[in-house]
């Protein structure tokens, strides 16, 4: 170990030892023997897509979350689209949403030719403010898409509020918060209609993968219908009533998810309570260690929701680093450390600055936050001696660069 002064290593892309040997990733799946087995009992049977798994993976999901139903998507994005063309939403139409988060958040409303409106979010736990959504509300908002940043459960009782007020729907975008709770209630019973994802690094995955539950049966039938080209009836059903004849009612888009997907998915599900203690248990180890490492703020969580974890976002103080956070980033990459940064803030992406005219400047709570993000490794496989690491790198690195 190469000491620079009395307490600061020289960092490893200063040429000191890293932290570790290999890269320990942001988010990464876990997938065991049963889940392989699984998947392959499914190849071997009759359906691989359209067929019982899919059904069955719904109706786990639609269980659990504590929702009548739950209709499955190829991806989270998928599961967006849908939920904004069942809403209603088209041309001229607005929704409510949060610049921090990913890019389909806002995407699938510009699918249907609406467009997003942007409200910034509380400095605290960088989930949006109902205050801001409130400011934000004209005659042409339809919808709200409140995201439950990084696993935090939005403030969905007084989103649901300015919804009845204003006649909206809200469209919980819950990629990150599959397991989350918000006032005792599991995220997914709370919300219109609520979409999760199967990406690989969250909770559950099915590789891509997404749902959305709802408690509307309208919605349900909707959803199930704009998934499958538009068509009335699917493959399973009209086979199981001898029947060949089938309409197309509306304009959809082939966006299933295979059984072979969904019998990964209903295996996974198994382990989800596991995988969200897990969770649990790496955020307080962390938020434990951070307590006595100067200059960074970890994250918040109000003391009425439970957060799923999907991610670890803290957030630098960098008027007492002498390191911008690209460099604190790039000095943890060396140790060895994955971090990640969530979000640039939709609005600035390039697509938007120029459809839009968005310059900067507009959501100063977000693009703050944007600065100073940092995403550490967060995943339930994640060992004792990794979150050791990610917890000695960040202690190292903040050490060399404190002012
Ligand atoms: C907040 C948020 N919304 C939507 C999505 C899209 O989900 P998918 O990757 O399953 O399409 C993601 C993906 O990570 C996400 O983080």
């Amino acid at each position: 170990m190469t000491i620079v002064s009395a307490e600061k290593e020289l960092l490893a892309i200063y040429g000191g030892e890293p932290t570790r040997t290999t890269l320990l990733s942001y988010g990464r799946h876990f997938v065991d023997e049963a889940d392989i087995q699984a998947v392959v009992d499914t190849l071997r049977s009759d359906w691989l897509t359209a067929g019982p798994k899919v059904a069955e993976f719904e109706e786990a999901i639609a269980a659990f979350v504590g929702a009548k139903y739950a209709v499955s998507f190829s991806s989270g994005t998928a599961a967006l689209h849908a939920a904004v063309y069942t809403a209603g939403l088209g041309p001229g139409d607005e929704a409510i949403t949060t610049p921090l988060t990913f890019a389909a958040t806002a995407n699938c409303l510009l699918y249907q030719g609406a467009r997003p409106i942007f409200a910034d979010v509380e400095p605290e736990t960088l989930i949006i403010d109902p205050a801001q959504v409130a400011a934000g509300v004209s005659p042409k908002t339809r919808a709200i898409l409140p995201v439950d940043y990084a696993g935090h459960p939005a403030r969905l009782d007084e989103i649901l509020q300015l919804a009845d007020r204003y006649g909206l729907i809200v469209i919980e975008d819950a990629c990150h918060a599959l397991g989350a709770e918000h006032r005792g209630r599991r995220v997914g019973s709370v919300a219109h209609m609520t979409v999760f994802s199967f990406h690989p690094v969250k909770h559950v995955t099915t590789g891509e993968g997404g749902m959305v539950v709802t408690d509307n049966a309208q919605f349900a039938e909707t959803l199930r219908c704009f998934r499958n080209h538009g068509i009335d009836t699917d493959a399973r059903s009209r086979q199981a009533a001898g029947r060949w004849h089938y309409e197309m009612v509306m304009l959809g888009f082939n966006y299933r998810l295979s059984d072979t997907a969904c019998a990964l998915g209903l295996q996974q599900l198994k382990k989800l309570e596991s995988n969200l203690a897990r969770r649990r248990q790496i955020a307080s180890a962390y938020t434990e260690a951070f307590r006595t490492v100067p200059a960074i703020q970890p994250p918040m969580v109000r003391d009425d929701v439970s957060s799923a974890w999907h991610l670890y976002p803290i957030q630098l103080e960098l008027n007492k680093l002498s390191a911008s956070r690209e460099q604190v980033f790039q000095a943890l990459r060396a140790e060895n450390i994955g971090v990640n940064v969530h979000y640039i803030p939709v609005h600035l992406h390039p697509y938007y600055r120029d459809r839009f005219g968005y310059k900067g400047g507009e959501y100063p709570v977000a693009e703050d936050a944007y600065q100073r993000l940092i995403s550490l490794p967060m995943f339930h496989a994640m060992t004792d001696a990794d979150v050791a690491d990610v917890i000695a790198a960040l202690r190292k690195v903040i050490a060399y660069f404190r002012e």
